[in-house]
């Protein structure tokens, strides 16, 4: 058997500007994992599972089930991109494909991307090739341009990263040096949020409405921008002032909710620095960053506030492995 993993992200600031080129910052969520197993097929079937679903997948078997993205991510790196590693097959080998993951699915966390990630290290050590990260980094992100239609990377780099980053789409990522480690309260809304269809969306209101659009874009790209330095700089009440800005541009651009913006106001209320959605939105996930001294009361606050789950991600500049207690997960 061979195993592979990758790990879930969080936008700290920059989700959907970020996919027209400009910055945004990011941190690993390290202790929310996903693993993929690689297996010769028992029975000549190559098939694919799925702790998330049940029952397995036959390869062909249906174009919408949630894992054919990943039947179409193997047939293109056995034709495509391992014979450039000297990998020649004259047979499609027979696989089983096992996917175990933590990351809550379609909640802004890069529960996509962080399968693609461990599927593709671990398709590539099956058949002893070991790429570089930016390797596996590059043929994720291509592949999630099928999942997502238009993608950024930017879930794809988190995925790789152990420290948080400063990303634009085509240049290598900056890794933020931490001034003052922080918390981020990562409360669940309980609605499903469709990345593919939101970032769909934001597209066809760029086509309406280029110039409004270009604005909040560049105003998202600035504060982002302001919000690396702030995190290098261990200034978490700039960085909080910024969170909520973003999240207010985020709310002009559609994509926020009753739900998520419950939480945000409810985290504020309750004394975080600064609250705003995360990820492709109209469902998912909110962050709050909170001083140490507020975690319990803001996380009391989110929970009361409709969140389904609450984690506490404790962000330094190396994030914390996965497994270790800095993201619990609370009580219901
Ligand atoms: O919802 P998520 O976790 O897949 O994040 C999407 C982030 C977007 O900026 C909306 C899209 C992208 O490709 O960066």
């Amino acid at each position: 058997m061979t195993t592979a993993a990758a790990h879930a992200k969080v936008i700290v600031t920059g989700e959907h500007a970020v996919v027209y080129g400009f910055g945004a910052v990011s941190v690993p969520v390290r202790s929310l994992a996903c693993e993929v197993s690689i297996d010769p097929s028992p029975d000549g079937l190559t098939t694919f599972l799925a702790d998330a679903f049940p029952g397995r997948y036959l390869a062909g078997a249906a174009q919408d089930h949630p894992l054919a993205f990943l039947e179409e991510l193997l047939a293109w790196l056995l034709t495509e991109e391992l014979p450039k590693w000297g990998v020649l097959l004259e047979q499609r080998p027979p696989l089983t494909i096992s996917v175990r993951s933590q990351i809550p699915i379609g909640s802004g966390l890069g529960s996509s991307a962080a399968i693609l990630v461990a599927a593709t290290r671990g398709l590539f050590a099956h058949f002893g090739v070991h790429p570089p990260d930016r390797e596996i980094q590059r043929l994720a992100h291509a592949a999630e341009m099928g999942v997502h239609g238009r993608s950024s990377g930017l879930d794809v780099a988190t995925a790789v990263s152990d420290a948080p980053l400063y990303y634009t789409t085509g240049c290598p990522a900056r890794v933020l040096n931490v001034g003052t480690p922080f918390h981020l309260l990562v409360s669940l809304s309980g609605l499903p949020s469709f990345t593919r269809k939101v970032v769909l969306d934001i597209r066809q209101q760029r086509e309406r409405q280029p110039e409004r659009i270009a604005a909040v874009f560049a105003e998202i790209g600035a504060l982002s921008r302001q919000a690396a330095v702030a995190i290098e700089q261990g200034d978490l009440a700039a960085l909080g002032d910024l969170m909520n800005r973003n999240h207010s541009l985020l709310t002009q651009l559609g994509v926020s909710c009753p739900e998520l913006d419950r939480l945000v106001h409810a985290g504020n209320a309750a004394g975080a620095l600064g609250s705003k959605l995360t990820g492709a939105g109209r469902g998912g996930c909110a962050l709050a960053l909170v001083d140490a001294g507020r975690l319990e009361a803001v996380r009391q606050a989110l929970l009361d506030a409709g969140a389904t789950d609450v984690y506490d991600l404790a962000v330094a500049s190396r994030s914390v492995p996965a497994g270790a207690p800095s993201l619990q997960t609370a009580a219901p």
